[in-house]
Formats: C-alpha cells, sequence, structure tokens
C-alpha cells in the first residue's frame, strides 16, 4: 500500500509532477513517469505476395478454392438431409443423418472464415498504422474521410477487380444458409395438430391399466389417497404407441366422493370417488406428476401450475390457463376400471386453440 508524505502528497517510490501553472493538492495529483518508452512500429516487411506475382495469383486461387469448397459444403448438407433421412424409431439413422448434415454445413462454413482470412493477410493492402484516440463524433471533415475509407477499402481488398473471388464469396455466402432453410421447414408439423390431439386412444370400454406394466386396474385396488399412473389397456396395439401414450397419459386418485365438486354433466365421471384427469399440462405439456394427497392438489414440476383435483382441477396458481381434461370413467362387469369416452376436450398446451 503506497505511503504518502504529509508535506508533499508524493507516494513512496513515485516522482510528484507538477503540471505549469496548476496547484496540486496534498495525496492526490500523483503522476507517474511512463513505465515503458514506445518502441514504434517495427520495420515495414513487404509479403511474398507483394514481390512474386504467381504468388499472389496463387493466394488468389487458394481463397477462390476456399469459397467453392465452402458451396460444396452447403450442397453436402442437403444432399445429405435427403439422402440420409431421419426414419423413426432408428437411432442410427438419426445420428447419420447429424453427421453427414453437421459435417456439410461445418464444410459450409469454415472454409468461408479460412478464405477471408487468407484473403485479408496475403491480398489486400498491407500497411502499419496507428491511431490516435479521440472523440467519437470527428468533424464533418473526418466524417467524408470516414466514408471515403468504404471506398477506399473496396479497391484496397480489390473486391470488385477481383472478380473470381467477389463471385466464389458472394456464392458462398448466398448458398450457406440454405440448410438452416430446409431443415426448420421440416419443424412444421406434417400434419394438423388440432384433430391429432382432439382425439386419443381412450374410448367407451378401454380399461385403464397402469403404467408402464399394462396391468387393468380394478377399483378397488385403488384406496382413498392413492394415486396411479395410467395407460390405456389397448395402447401395446398402437402404430406408435409413444406418440398415442404422450397424448393418453392420465392420473387416477381416489378422494371422499364428498369431496369432489362435480358441475351439472359430469356427474357420473367418477366412480365411488375415483377420478382421472390427463397428466399433459395445459401450459406447455409437461407430466403433472406430483400429488399432495392432504390438499388434494396437483403439481407440475416444470413451471409450478397447481390444479385442484376437489374443484375438477381448476388451476389455482401457474401459468396454465385452463383445468386438466377428465376422463369419464367407470368400472365393467369385473369391476375393473374403464373410460365412459375419449376426453370430451383436447389434451396439452392450449396455445393452438385460444378458444379453451
Ligand atoms: S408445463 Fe406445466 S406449468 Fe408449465
Amino acid at each position: 500500500m503506497a505511503q504518502h508524505d504529509g508535506d508533499t502528497g508524493a507516494a513512496a517510490g513515485s516522482e510528484l509532477v507538477k503540471s505549469p501553472g496548476r496547484e496540486v493538492s496534498p495525496g492526490t495529483a500523483v503522476i507517474a513517469p511512463d513505465a515503458f518508452e514506445n518502441p514504434g512500429l517495427p520495420p515495414h516487411s513487404d509479403r511474398v505476395t507483394d514481390l512474386d506475382p504467381k504468388k499472389e495469383k496463387e493466394a488468389e486461387r487458394v481463397v477462390a478454392g476456399m469459397f467453392a469448397l465452402s458451396i460444396v459444403g452447403t450442397v453436402m448438407a442437403i444432399v445429405a438431409y435427403i439422402v440420409v433421412p431421419i426414419e423413426p424409431g432408428d437411432l442410427n439413422s438419426t445420428r447419420l443423418n447429424n453427421l453427414f448434415v453437421g459435417l456439410g454445413i461445418a464444410l459450409a462454413l469454415i472454409p468461408i472464415g479460412i478464405g477471408a482470412i487468407h484473403w485479408a493477410k496475403n491480398l489486400m493492402t498491407y500497411v502499419e498504422m496507428t491511431e490516435a484516440r479521440h472523440g467519437t463524433r470527428g468533424t464533418e471533415e473526418t466524417r467524408a474521410i470516414a466514408a471515403n475509407v468504404f471506398t477506399l477499402g473496396n479497391q484496397e481488398s480489390g473486391f470488385n477487380r477481383r472478380k473470381l473471388i467477389r463471385n466464389t464469396l458472394i456464392g458462398a455466402l448466398a448458398l450457406s444458409p440454405l440448410p438452416a432453410v430446409v431443415l426448420f421447414r421440416d419443424l412444421a408439423p406434417a400434419a394438423d395438430p388440432v384433430p391429432l390431439l382432439k382425439t386419443t386412444l381412450w374410448d367407451k370400454g378401454i380399461r385403464l391399466a397402469k403404467d408402464p406394466s399394462g396391468t387393468p386396474i380394478k377399483a378397488s385396488e385403488v384406496t382413498l389417497g392413492s394415486v396411479f399412473h395410467v395407460i390405456p389397456d389397448n395402447l401395446a396395439d398402437a402404430e406408435h404407441p409413444l406418440e398415442e401414450k404422450a397424448k393418453a397419459a392420465v392420473l387416477l386418485m381416489r378422494l371422499k366422493p364428498e369431496d369432489l365438486n362435480v358441475s351439472a354433466g359430469r356427474e357420473d365421471w367418477n366412480y365411488d370417488g375415483i377420478v382421472a384427469y390427463s397428466k399433459i399440462c395445459t401450459h406447455v405439456g409437461c407430466p403433472v406428476a406430483l400429488y399432495e394427497q392432504h390438499t388434494h392438489h396437483l403439481l407440475c414440476p416444470c413451471h409450478q401450475s397447481q390444479f385442484d383435483i376437489t374443484q375438477e382441477a381448476a388451476v389455482i396458481f401457474g401459468p396454465a390457463k385452463r383445468p386438466l381434461p377428465q376422463l369419464p370413467i367407470t368400472v365393467d362387469a369385473e369391476g375393473y376400471l374403464v373410460a365412459r369416452s375419449d376426453f370430451t376436450e383436447p389434451v396439452g398446451p392450449s396455445f393452438w386453440e385460444r378458444s379453451l
């Protein structure tokens, strides 16, 4: 820590410098001399491309070659995406698709950078410059000069003169976003999602089965306070079981019948206090899997939406905008819990159907 001399204000080991005509208050204006002498710029030495026209031409071809390689990479990414498609359920095809599309995109972008650096280092005008610091806004004259710098830069880089480089660069840059266009296009759903979400595997008489064993559940097994993760009994026969499960997953709980506040038209949707609700959060579709039996609240762990089972899964907290859809249930002749019908409203997030 610096020690200050009470009389002079000089810090130990420093030299006090007073500006002419200016009083220096003790202990404040201590100006240390420059620690180093400015070594200046090293002497200028020409590059090989400045001295040898053959080398210059060679460098030009390298730069153009890099930009041409980028075009090849762009085409390769698109071709790879089409020729090596992702087959649903085939992880190997996903891996190969990602590998070849990724290689193509890398080949499309990296050579543009390499070519641009090679161009700047070997072909653009090579001079040493020093620039003094100044205010951010220059005089009008300076600003006019700055505008001219762009023109000068164009001349010095040879952007217009070196047509081969310019055209291949334009081609490479213009084509490089194409893989993104192809990839993003496929993000759009192949079919209208509204009808897809309006129907699930649940139907009249379909048994409620335990997830993941698929064992049908008898009403007598569902004790007060218990909760079951449920799938439709016919899930294994579905053409796309994972997609179907994502829509049809249900939570089953038993409450005292007197704790349920049942609205008109839903009187027979529960069986002796046993209720079934969609497990797919109506916010953005996370599985609502946390049940608190004392409060009868369901909690979605993603953004903390809470649903009150005693109030037909009404939202009591969080960003969800509508209750969880209820699955009407009853029992069959053997005492197994079965659906009365499919859900009467779409499951999952309601962003695509604002009227809900
Ligand atoms: S997905 Fe459930 S609260 Fe956001």
